[in-house]
């Protein structure tokens, strides 16, 4: 039988969570939103970088993974400042600031989360909201590797989140690309985490 050489499984002790340091993401928030403001008023900060097809390249800050949930968290460096429409005092109407984002891929959520700042597009008060859900990645359309002992999440379709201060939640946005150094692994999701009462 084979089944006598099949390795033992990992010992408990030796799972852990794995901090990681080095790596990018590639996330262009929306492809007709970049065309509306234009490169011309985006400000990149900290680090961000505009690729030839005018998505946006974040540094990875920090980030850790866990490998017996495989479950992914990864903060972004920098911020993407988007101005339009200036107003004869010099100011402008449309002045949105998304900073501090961060990724999460879990059994649970897979998320792109961060602070956005903006005047709403309907007139009033500027908003800010700490820790919105700007978009949700649909994992399940990744290209997903681990070789070289880097993690690729290549082209996930994402969504609009409900706090993404722009556009109807669920609209289409576009697709990010997460590669860092270090292991990684596809979580379970969906009703085997809620069937077994599992603690969050
Ligand atoms: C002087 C003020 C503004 C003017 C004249 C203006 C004008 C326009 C026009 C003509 C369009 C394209 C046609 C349409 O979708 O209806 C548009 C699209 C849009 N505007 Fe504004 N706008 C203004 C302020 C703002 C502000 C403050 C926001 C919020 C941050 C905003 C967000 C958007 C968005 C999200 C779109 C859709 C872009 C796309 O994905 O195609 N606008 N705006």
């Amino acid at each position: 039988m084979l089944s006598g050489l099949v390795a033992a499984p990992a010992p408990q002790s030796m799972a852990a969570e794995h901090q990681i340091t080095d790596g990018t993401v590639t996330w262009g928030i929306k492809a007709s939103w970049r065309n509306y403001i234009g490169s011309t008023g985006t400000l990149l900060d900290g680090g961000v970088t505009r690729n030839s097809d005018g998505t946006f390249d974040w540094p990875v800050a920090s980030g850790s993974f866990d490998d017996i949930s495989n479950s992914l968290r990864i903060d972004l460096a920098g911020s993407v400042h988007f101005r339009s429409h200036q107003a004869p005092d010099g100011s402008y109407i449309l002045d949105s600031l998304f900073k501090d984002l961060y990724l999460t891929i879990s059994p649970t959520e897979q998320t792109i989360r961060g602070t956005y700042s903006g005047n709403p597009r309907e007139g009033g008060d500027r908003v800010e909201t700490e820790d919105a859900v700007l978009a949700t990645i649909d994992i399940t359309s990744a290209d997903f590797d681990v070789s070289g002992g880097a993690t690729t999440w290549g082209s996930a379709r994402t969504f609009g989140g409900p706090d993404n201060g722009l556009y109807k939640e669920g609209t289409p946005f576009d697709p990010v690309s997460i590669d860092y150094t270090g292991p990684g692994g596809i979580p379970e999701l969906g009703d085997k985490f809620e069937d077994q009462g599992a603690p969050s």
